[in-house]
């Protein structure tokens, strides 16, 4: 296999607002990225990929973009981006841009232009549609408010609807119109020509519209099932056509790095977007296993796993992941924060950090922060809580239920200030935070893990050092070992002169350690365990709760 940096790197994730303020004004700074560049660089990590810190509204967390060409002035502007970039570089760090290319804010001057009148150059940036019978001209729901809410809005000036996948604050843009796609590619050329080393495309298998929507007569509205409707817009043909022509336009001959955030994607079209000879993107970030609304058990996540190994197996490559800015925080909904909080929060990070693919870690998860629990709607500020709630609340439902119902999946779970210490607002701000923090800050913090001897971001230090030093890690191929049992994980990732054994119990209970029969564990050394272990593995009959293990065979 061709060596690639950005399949060895380990990706971490920062959302800028929440991690760290240093002027006091309650919102996360580049300043504040600058300055813990060396902890970023001490955790291990290779790669940092950052949410939207262009300037921007924040309707929607900075995915309203207003300016695709600068940098928020409340994160300190260009200047402080570019000191972030020599930064980092100095310390062998990368940094990817989040692209936001399906939609702009509508406080983007390409927007102002073009809802002025119907020839202005910029018009055609959209995708404007007339009223049909004083209506909007399908019943296409927007993805917010869980689609209950149009995604057409009708703008007075010209008397025409524009299209609107999520907020409407947050206009569609029309790839259909090369000027768009120019526009675009000079954008991002931009970027790199600056120093940036990449790219994470924002809901990238949404820019190609479905086929007839030029022709508004063509229009068949699509099912209401909202899930359905939204499957039904990804990924349509024609879409390839424009990831190729952006690669050849933007990312061609240099050595850069991208990642598709692919909902609705499955394995196979996952292929087709990741396969080097397609020449469209490097990796996909797939949301098959962190699913919205539901905890998935531990075999289902088996058998997805495997599923999308086909992916690694067939050319491709995927991110490996389990939180993010947009889902709970992992050890809170995949482990167990309450009885084995370091234990199930360092089984997860051996899980990601071993099956193939490039692992990204979310801000606060390697010391292993937790969901939040806001008593008021007022305190959260997530666009899709807040509409959720509006909706449901207005159709009647009973304010508590609808809040306990939305509080698991909100994204403010993971946008909460970064836990550094149990000083006042978790040293994250000396000033009013933008949200409030989680209130377990004085017991859930950096500056107690690490005094800790069984410290969660240890391990995340050791396990990081492990990709770097066993090329399995990254390079091996996976072979599942008892697929069939529901909590114990047992596999191995083989290179032609190397062989790993990852051993995991994904439950809250001991269990007895069954290895298969014709596995010859007798030279097993132990690389590393969230246990206290004996090193030889002939001698372990137990398998404690969330306990995970790596060996070196060969
Ligand atoms: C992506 C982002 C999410 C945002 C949406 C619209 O899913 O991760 O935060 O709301 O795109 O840009």
């Amino acid at each position: 296999m061709k060596e690639n940096w950005w399949k060895k790197a380990v990706v971490y994730q920062i959302y800028c607002k929440s991690f760290k303020d240093t002027d006091g004004d309650g919102l996360g700074d580049l300043q504040g990225v600058i300055d813990k560049i060396p902890y970023l660089s001490d955790l291990g990590i290779d790669c940092i990929w950052f949410n939207p810190i262009y300037p921007s509204p924040h309707v929607d967390g900075g995915y309203d973009v207003a300016d695709y060409y600068g940098i928020n002035e409340e994160y300190g502007g260009l200047p402080a981006f570019k000191k972030l970039l020599e930064t980092a570089h100095q310390y062998n760090i990368r940094v990817l841009m989040d692209m936001v290319l399906n939609h702009s804010s509508d406080r983007c001057k390409w927007f102002q232009e073009a809802r002025k009148s119907k020839d202005n150059p910029y018009r055609n940036y959209y995708i404007w549609r007339d009223p049909v019978d004083g209506h909007e001209p399908n019943n296409w729901a927007n993805y917010f408010y869980e689609g209950k809410g149009s995604a057409w809005e009708f703008d007075e000036t010209t008397s025409q609807y524009y299209l609107h996948y999520y907020s409407v604050h947050m206009p569609d843009l029309n790839w259909e119109y090369k000027p768009l796609r120019e526009e675009l590619y000079k954008m991002m050329n931009y970027w790199l020509d600056m120093g940036v080393d990449g790219f994470r495309y924002d809901v990238f298998p949404y820019i190609k519209k479905p086929e007839g929507l030029l022709s508004i007569t063509d229009v068949a509205p699509l099912p209401n099932g909202f899930v359905e409707a939204r499957a039904k817009k990804a990924n349509l043909p024609g879409i390839h056509d424009f990831l190729h022509e952006m690669n050849e336009r933007v990312l061609k001959g240099r050595d850069v790095y991208t990642v598709g955030e692919g909902s609705a994607v499955n394995p196979e079209t996952a292929i087709s977007y990741t396969r080097a000879d397609r020449e469209e993107l490097h990796s996909l970030y797939h949301f098959d296993i962190a699913v919205k609304n539901r905890i998935l058990k531990p075999l289902e996540i088996k058998e997805k796993l495997l599923r999308w190994n086909k992916v690694y197996e067939n050319g491709g490559w995927i991110a490996q992941w389990l939180n993010n800015h947009d889902r709970p925080r992992q050890v809170s909904h995949f482990g167990n924060d309450k009885d084995f909080r370091k234990e199930s929060a360092k089984m997860l990070a051996v899980l990601i950090h071993t099956i193939p693919g490039t692992p990204y870690i979310y801000q606060g998860e390697e010391f292993g922060m937790t969901n939040v629990c806001f008593d008021s709607i007022t305190d959260y500020n997530d666009a899709y809580t807040c509409g959720a709630y509006d909706m449901l609340v207005r159709a009647g439902e009973n304010p508590k239920d609808v809040l306990e119902k939305l509080r698991p999946s909100s994204r403010d779970n993971a946008r909460t200030p970064f836990q550094w210490d149990d000083s006042e607002n978790a040293g994250f701000t000396t000033g009013t935070p933008w949200i409030k923090l989680n209130p377990n800050y004085k017991e859930i913090n950096l500056k107690k893990d690490l005094e800790s001897e069984d410290s969660v971001f240890r391990f995340y230090q050791k396990l990081i050092a492990l990709r770097k030093s066993e090329e399995a890690m990254w390079n091996g191929n996976l072979q599942m070992l008892l697929p069939e049992n529901e909590t114990e994980f047992c596999y191995l990732r083989e290179t032609e002169d190397s062989k790993l054994l990852v051993l995991l119990n994904y439950s809250s209970e001991k269990k007895e350690l069954i290895l298969p029969e014709d596995l010859d564990v007798k030279d097993a050394t132990l690389l590393l365990s969230n246990y206290d272990r004996e090193k030889d593995l002939m001698d372990r009959k137990a398998f404690l709760p969330y306990e995970a293990a790596i060996y070196k065979m060969v």
